[in-house]
């Protein structure tokens, strides 16, 4: 079982599916690059590189304020560290982060990305948009640094930065990111897509897609990705229909983001992608859950 390597938390984070990403990167003797371009937390691109199974990570997000951290990560990793260390974990603190975060393409890339990450430990469940934990009066039983344990986060991100040489991060629009940015890596490359749901996004993250982008970038990632792929989505009957001549199974998911979500999630798998054994086509048929 994979730790939690990754320090940001994010609804619907996806690092517990790395065992099963690492079998169909075994299955297709994949161990070069790694991508999402879709990269929120990237729990399980973080939890790839450190155990050592891929040997680059491409992390691609058009929130600003992710790509800030992840940038902050790699490029100010000590400034970042004494961020974490220094600052007072306090209610006015946190009203300060989150006016910067509203001033957003003015601030720079780390008092950004800093804030973005004070607000996702202090926010119930990590969302931006949520309250913080304990409330404003602070008068819930957790308080507004319950979940934020500076010497751990400290660490796992050094851990992470010690690989900053096979971590490339951008800030685009996964459409321009699939169509320009990675056609050129060699064919040793897996491309994870975990685009935003159809249904509740907008309450998760910052950017969604309007119903009409889902469409869009089904016929994208379907026609224009020329490596090996696979996707996760909530398994709702438009994104089904969307992707009905691919290969996918649908299994259970339920996660407390706030409130809890409890619903099916759906893998698609690109056609010359090799399953795993437990996941025989009788099984991806059938939709059972192999996870
Ligand atoms: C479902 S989350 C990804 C979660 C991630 N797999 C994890 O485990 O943390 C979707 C992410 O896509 C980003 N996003 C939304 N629209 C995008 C777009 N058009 N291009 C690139 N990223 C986008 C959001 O900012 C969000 O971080």
């Amino acid at each position: 079982m994979y730790r939690v390597n990754t320090p940001l938390r994010y609804p619907g984070g996806k690092q517990r599916i790395t065992p099963f990403i690492q079998e169909l990167l075994n299955e297709n003797e994949i161990d070069g690059n790694y991508v999402e371009p879709y990269a929120g937390g990237a729990g399980v691109a973080i939890n790839l590189l450190l155990a050592k199974k891929v040997k680059n990570i491409y992390l691609n997000d058009s929130d600003r304020g992710i790509y800030a951290f992840w940038y902050s990560v790699i490029n100010e990793t000590e400034k970042l560290c004494g961020l974490i260390s220094d600052t007072e974990i306090t209610i006015d603190e946190w009203k300060y982060r989150k006016s910067l975060i509203k001033q957003n393409s003015e601030v720079d890339l780390l008092e950004l990305g800093f804030s973005i990450f004070f607000l996702n430990r202090c926010n119930r469940s990590g969302i931006l948009s949520a309250g913080v934990i304990g409330g404003i009066e602070q008068a819930g039983d957790y308080k507004i640094d319950a979940r934020f344990h500076k010497d751990d986060l400290v660490s796992k991100i050094e851990a992470i930065a010690e690989y900053r040489q096979n971590i490339f991060i951008t800030n685009l629009d996964a459409e321009y990111y699939i169509k320009n940015y990675i056609t050129e890596l060699s064919d040793d490359t897996l491309i994870y897509l975990d685009p935003p749901y159809y249904e509740k996004s907008s309450e998760l993250y910052l950017n969604s897609y309007l119903k009409s982008d889902h469409g869009n970038i089904a016929n994208v990632i379907q026609n224009d990705i020329n490596h090996k792929w696979v996707l996760s989505y909530d398994g709702v009957p438009e994104i089904l229909k969307l992707y009905e001549s691919r290969r996918s199974f649908i299994y259970d998911l339920s996660y407390s983001a706030g409130k809890s979500y409890k619903g099916k999630e759906v893998f698609v798998f690109c056609d010359d992608l090799i399953l795993p054994i437990s996941c025989t086509l009788e099984n991806v048929n059938a939709g059972l859950a192999i996870l």
